[in-house]
């Protein structure tokens, strides 16, 4: 089976083409071709991301893309006829989207039908602006090559997206098959979640933020300190300095939100209002004032986070981790899960760098697990839901 996915949850707009191999018992997954264009440095003005700039910048990039994943093959003026047949109902679907129907149906008009069995496009969660616009473009493409489509959950994506290594394109999943059930955590700039992972498809979020998520908390504590959006990277070289220097903390006590709570959840607004009230308090901070913020907002994100994911751990009788979201690019985030892991002797799996952030591969992975419950359909009516849950 092959899967193109299209990805335009939040200021990543990507494209994927992955093979799916389900001549062994366990599926192996193939990167065919992969486009992606980050939008982070148009939004860094904003000091985050845009909605209404991000819808606009999906359109504009999603046929560039398309051209660039070099998969659908350029063959002349064969497509013409497709063209004259669906050009009216491509034009209506992308009516919201200013210019997208005029490039594709230039594109289309000197591109052959690729060799795909199933588009798979992100509905959600993410900005419903961003989502629709890659619910149109797939569903025109769907109309137009008379391809079926499913809608995919973004967050099934992250949950996924450690089955395919970038060094290793065939990974097999029989080596996680007898750890269920596993625990997802997926942190990201957008999401903060603990899901039980019955298995692949069967899914219960038992615990998420009640405000801001990790990577937002670090980009809010980064502004607090004049830092550049996104800060998180920022916030993380300031915090592993001071570790490495030993600076010695003398003023500042920040709260660990939620941490003594009998839920799996998280709130991580409270710890930023927490640095802004300090860092008022302090006045005009030093370099190394700053590197104690950020050490101790550091600090008190991982003290919640591996106390959470240790009660899941245990309360649950987790077998294995599964860990997914930019934020794992946090290579102290990362060894401590590593250190909760073997403290529990169950196995961890992180995705590649490239797999973490936002990407349309995971969803593409993502799709092939949704096809086992969900039936393809041409141009089907799929709805943008922002704030789709991974619950059923
Ligand atoms: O998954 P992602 O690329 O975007 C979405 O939220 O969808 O994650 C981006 C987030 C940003 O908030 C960024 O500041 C954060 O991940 N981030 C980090 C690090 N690198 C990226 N946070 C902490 N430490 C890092 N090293
Ligand atoms: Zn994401």
């Amino acid at each position: 089976m092959k899967i193109l996915s299209i990805e335009t949850s939040c200021d990543e707009t990507a494209l994927s083409v992955v093979e799916v191999n389900e001549s062994t018992q366990d599926p192996t997954f193939d990167i065919l071709a992969s486009s992606l264009y980050s939008q982070a440095s148009k939004h860094a003005e904003f000091g985050g991301v845009f909605p209404a700039l991000a819808k606009r910048e999906h359109a504009r990039n999603l046929v560039p893309l398309l051209a660039e994943l070099d998969y659908v093959q350029k063959l002349g003026d064969r497509s013409e006829e497709i063209v004259e047949n669906t050009k009216k109902e491509v034009e209506d679907i992308l009516v919201r989207e200013p210019g997208l129907a005029e490039a594709l149906i230039e594109f289309i008009s000197n591109h052959d039908k690729p060799d795909v069995d199933v588009i798979a496009v992100t509905s959600g969660p993410g900005l419903e602006p961003a989502l629709w616009v890659g619910i149109n473009f797939a569903r025109a493409l769907s109309l137009i090559w008379q391809i079926p489509m499913i809608p995919v959950n973004h967050m099934e994506g992250h949950i996924v997206s450690f089955l395919l290594h970038k060094n290793d394109t065939n990974t097999n999943i029989e080596e996680l098959n007898a750890s269920f059930p596993a625990l997802a955590i997926l942190i990201s700039g957008g999401h903060t979640e603990l899901v039980l992972v019955k298995n692949f498809g069967d899914y219960e979020v038992i615990g998420q933020t009640t405000d801001d998520a990790i990577g937002e908390a670090y980009d809010k504590t980064a502004r607090l300190l004049d830092l550049p959006y996104p800060g998180g990277p920022h916030i993380a070289n300031l915090a592993q300095q001071a570790r490495g220097e030993g600076v010695e903390n003398d003023w500042l006590k920040l709260p660990r939100p939620l941490l003594h709570s009998p839920d799996y959840n998280f709130s991580l607004s409270g710890l930023k209002t927490a640095v802004l009230y300090a860092v008022q308090k302090r006045g005009d901070l030093s370099d190394n004032d700053k590197k104690i913020v950020a050490q101790e907002f550091e600090q008190s994100v991982v003290d919640v986070l591996i106390k959470k994911s240790r009660k899941a751990i245990e309360d649950y009788n987790i077998q294995s981790c599964i860990v997914g979201g930019g934020v794992i690019a946090n290579q102290f985030i990362r060894d401590n899960l590593q250190i909760l892991a073997d403290e529990q002797n169950i196995p961890i799996f992180f995705p590649t760098q490239e797999l973490s952030t936002d990407n349309a591969t995971m969803i593409a992975i993502a799709g092939y697990f949704t096809t086992k419950h969900t039936e393809p359909e041409i141009c089907p009516d799929i709805v943008a839901q922002g704030n789709l849950s991974l619950n059923k």
